[in-house]
């Protein structure tokens, strides 16, 4: 079954083409990852598949509902994890939780309950009452998964899940989001990181100025342009992808 797919979608900010004519589905279950450097328009895809903005033209479906008619429903059942840490400074790390679950109307009580089971699983239930300033970058981005978690969402968007963080962080992050998977939640996802895809994702997209060059599994391209996958963008973009750090 598929969870999202889009045809024909195209995203133009003014003259600017950010997203020319892209088609995809993605099945339940599955980690998809948008794989592209700085501007690809990554970020735009994540953005109208979550319904923060409409496309300018052609049809996404997310749970076979339309992402501008029906996006209010689409994003009550969708969890994000923003590229941008937007966490609010002002409150502690437990508050960050449980203001956050207002959003979906879920009582008090049991935003409490569901905050604690998430400091947990993120192993940060001894920060609960510090200040977001007090938390490392890489606490910070546990964080932010934690709230995309809320809501218990089906599809989780990760928008450079790992991007900052040093490499015991990127492991942490990695095994929370191979939980998640193991759930059945489907996980959609931008990376610059080749070894991310490599590890997390069953399949990507992989993006170039807008468009979509070809989808297929990490191990089904390698085995195919015979290289890893930064060889792989080289031999299908004619350029190097790099990572952004
Ligand atoms: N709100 C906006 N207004 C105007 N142009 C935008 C806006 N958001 C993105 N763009 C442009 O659209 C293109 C795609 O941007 P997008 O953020 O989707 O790329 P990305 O693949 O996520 O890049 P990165 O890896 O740097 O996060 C870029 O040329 C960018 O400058
Ligand atoms: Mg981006």
């Amino acid at each position: 079954m598929n969870i999202a797919e889009a045809q024909g979608l195209c995203k133009k900010y003014g003259e600017l083409i950010a997203v020319n004519n892209i088609s995809f589905t993605i099945s339940k279950g599955e980690c998809f990852g948008f794989l592209g450097p700085n501007g690809a328009g990554k970020t735009t895809v994540m953005g109208i598949i979550y319904c923060f903005m409409p496309p300018s033209s052609g049809h996404v479906k997310v749970f076979d509902l339309d992402v501008t008619a029906q996006s209010r429903t689409i994003k009550s059942r969708i969890g994000v994890m923003p590229q941008d840490n937007n966490l609010d400074p002002d409150l502690s790390v437990l508050e960050n939780l449980t203001v956050y679950a207002r959003y979906f109307d879920i009582p008090g009580k049991t935003a409490s309950l569901r905050a604690h089971d998430l400091l947990d699983f993120i192993e940060l239930r001894e920060k609960s009452h510090v200040n977001i300033k007090d938390l490392s970058g890489g606490m910070q981005r546990r964080l932010l998964l934690a709230r995309a978690l809320i809501n218990n969402p089906e599809i989780i968007i990760l928008d450079e899940p790992t991007t900052g963080l040093d490499p015991h962080s990127r492991i942490s992050v990695w095994n929370q989001l191979g939980k998640l998977k193991s759930e059945g939640i489907t996980l959609i996802l931008t990376t610059h990181y080749m070894e991310e895809a490599e590890r997390i994702c069953d399949r990507v997209a992989i993006m170039d100025s807008g468009s979509i060059i070809t989808v297929d599994s990490p191990a089904h391209l390698m085995e195919t342009y015979s290289g890893n996958l930064e060889d792989v963008y080289l031999k299908l973009t004619g350029k190097a992808l790099k990572d952004s750090e």
